[in-house]
């Protein structure tokens, strides 16, 4: 099958310097011919050109909103395109607040697709409810349907539409969520499997179930937004929010697999991969986990895979 990689070095979205080079580094430790060797045609696309505006605005509760929302509108037509051209889409990191576009440009594409949201956060903070301003931990409150009476009104996101509703998407891996996100995943209903729920049902049971619960008639297309986060620090700290007691690479893999097996995987999202934090084990270990959950993503099974073309000698 055909995959479209692109790289989306945003930073913006949050304040520590360094997820604009995720791309490059997840790149440089192989990913592509990585895939290439699960016998998949793969166009990397490079690393999109993210306008930059020197003046943002200062006097509203979300940070960097200019810069963020003209970024949104990029990477949207940027995944649109590729999904319009029959490629699965990859949308490497760059912060979470890349979701906004991503998810966006995939719902032009596909209309009807849900979302399955892997991360330590639950990333549904709006400007109103957020502590930090940081509009990685936002990116959901401007995409569900539902919570946009409770949206300020924000400047430069104009092509950004509301394209989801809550029942569409699963969270697996939350342990760190805000009282306003508690809030709102309660009262819209929001599927969620918290590390909690992993510890009580096993990973099998919580992929099955959040799949069940987006697409009861198992037929839409999935998106899938794995924050690196979601993983246990030890597996990933190069990142800006780790939180400890995350998945283990096991029960990534375990996720990955699963929603690649379904043949409905559209367009993954891999988030938050900062290699300007800790040292240069640190990052082996970070890009090292996102590489295998990709691959896992696109095909790669543990049990061993041979490329459809594969001549046994
Ligand atoms: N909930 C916190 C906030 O709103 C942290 C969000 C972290 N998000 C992330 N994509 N790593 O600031
Ligand atoms: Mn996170
Ligand atoms: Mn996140």
């Amino acid at each position: 099958s055909k995959v479209g990689v692109i790289g989306v070095p945003i930073h913006m979205g949050q304040p520590r310097p360094g997820t604009e080079h995720g791309p490059e580094a997840m790149r440089e430790g192989g990913l592509i011919s990585k895939l290439e060797g699960l016998g998949l045609d793969v166009e990397d696309q490079g690393d999109l050109f993210l306008e930059k505006h020197d003046e943002d605005i200062h006097d509203h509760p979300a940070k960097n909103v200019k810069n963020v929302g003209s970024a949104s509108s990029q990477i949207a037509d940027s995944v649109y395109n590729t999904i319009k051209s029959g490629r699965t889409c990859l949308a490497l990191g760059g912060d979470h607040s890349m979701a906004i576009g991503s998810i966006y440009g995939h719902s032009l594409a596909e209309p009807d697709h849900v979302v399955i949201w892997v991360d330590a956060h639950a990333d549904i903070n709006t400007p109103l409810t957020s502590s930090s301003g940081n509009m990685h931990g936002m990116p959901l409150s401007f995409l569900v349907k539902e919570v946009q009476p409770y949206l300020p009104d924000i400047p430069h996101f104009d092509n950004i539409k509301p394209c989801l509703s809550a029942k569409n998407i699963a969270y697996i891996g939350l342990r760190d969520v805000d009282p306003g996100e508690r809030y709102i995943i309660e009262k819209l209903g929001i599927h969620s499997f918290s590390m909690t729920e992993v510890d009580k049902f096993g990973i099998k049971d919580c992929v099955e179930k959040a799949l069940h619960a987006v697409d009861p008639e198992g037929n839409k297309p999935i998106h899938l937004s794995f924050d690196i986060d979601a993983l246990d620090p030890s597996l990933a700290p190069s990142t800006g929010t780790p939180v400890p007691g995350g998945l283990s690479i096991r029960e990534g893999n375990y996720i990955a697999e699963e929603l690649a097996a379904t043949g409905r995987l559209t367009c993954v999202d891999l988030a938050e991969v900062n290699p300007k934090l800790g040292n240069d084990r640190d990052n082996e270990t970070t890009v090292r986990s996102a590489i295998t959950i990709i691959q896992h993503c696109f095909g790669n099974r543990r049990q061993g895979v041979y490329p459809k073309d594969y001549k046994f000698p």
